[in-house]
């Protein structure tokens, strides 16, 4: 069972006790909701550093709110801090869990929020930053606290957000820390689609809320469907139709008035992926 840290001091602390006993320590940053992908980063940094002697790894679970912009739904990020706690255990690679529930606090009226940035600022651009100016500064800049807290010899990103993987990688060098930074090769689904928390699952979670929203009264099948559209291109899906159906007759309503289902089908890359479901509303 992986130690759960939630308090920064005692995260640094808990890291300094393991590098006394003759530990290096592994940092696996993440924003939780794992699947096999993140999984396998755990297992990465333990060989890595088992080559030379003992580890200590610690995965980070933290939905950092600087690296959404504003028109981004920082509040829709799927989150299952139970799950993840038991997948993490299931591994036995993992001997500490930081989830801090903040660390980077908007910046406020009264000053008292965040202004200090780390910007990589040649390879912030392009790619993924062209689309989302504020991403990379947001990670570079959460990623240099939880270097700070942890105070790792080794940390683990995945090759999937490849971008991201060389922003850090600068960042170490330009910077100097004393941390090396492994890249993990791409894991994928059977069919090829790279892991992510945010394709399958955001589709799903996209319905859940419709489902939700349609309970709370709002029957109004376009409203919802322009929600649907909205979440999954967020998400980097394309959406190839949403419609909301009579469940028996599959005839579209414009009012969720009788038994419905919502059926969506959208594009991740050159997957294609179906979702669907049902709600009754009387
Ligand atoms: P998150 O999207 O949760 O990803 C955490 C780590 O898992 C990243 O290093 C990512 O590249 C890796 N990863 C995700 N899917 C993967 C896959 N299919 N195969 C291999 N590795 C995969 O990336 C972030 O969180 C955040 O930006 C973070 C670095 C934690 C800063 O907030």
């Amino acid at each position: 069972e992986p130690e759960v840290i939630r308090d920064k001091a005692a995260m640094r602390a808990w890291a300094r006790r393991r590098r006394a006993e003759g530990k290096a320590v592994a940092l696996v940053p993440t924003m939780g909701f794992l699947h096999d992908g993140h999984l396998s980063l755990g297992s990465v940094a333990a060989a890595a550093a088992s080559a030379s002697g003992p580890v200590a790894v610690v995965v980070s679970i933290y939905v950092n709110p600087s690296q959404f912009a504003p028109t981004e739904d920082l509040a829709t990020y799927p989150s299952d801090l139970a799950g993840d706690l038991r997948k993490l255990a299931a591994t036995g690679a993992v001997a500490a869990v930081f989830c801090p529930p903040y660390l980077y606090v908007r910046a406020g009226a009264g000053g008292s929020g965040h202004e200090t940035w780390i910007r990589v600022e040649r390879l912030e651009k392009g790619l993924c930053g062209s689309s989302r100016p504020v991403f990379f500064r947001g990670v570079a800049t959460v990623v240099a606290k939880l270097f700070n807290i942890v105070e790792p010899d080794i940390a683990v990103f995945g090759k999937k957000d490849y971008q991201q993987w060389r922003v850090i990688c600068r960042m170490v060098r330009d910077l100097d820390f004393a941390i090396d930074i492994i890249g993990s090769e791409i894991v994928r689904e059977a069919d090829g689609l790279a892991m992510s928390s945010r394709n399958a699952l955001s589709i799903h979670r996209s319905l859940v809320n419709a489902k939700t929203a349609a309970l709370n009264g709002n029957n109004h099948s376009q409203q919802i469907k322009d929600q649907i559209v909205q979440t999954l291109a967020e998400a980097g899906g394309q959406v190839d139709y949403v419609e909301i159906v009579e469940q028996e007759s599959s005839v579209a309503l414009e009012r969720m008035d009788r038994p419905a289902a919502i059926c969506v089908a959208a594009w991740f890359g050159k997957v294609r992926l179906i979702d669907n479901i049902e709600i009754q509303t009387h």
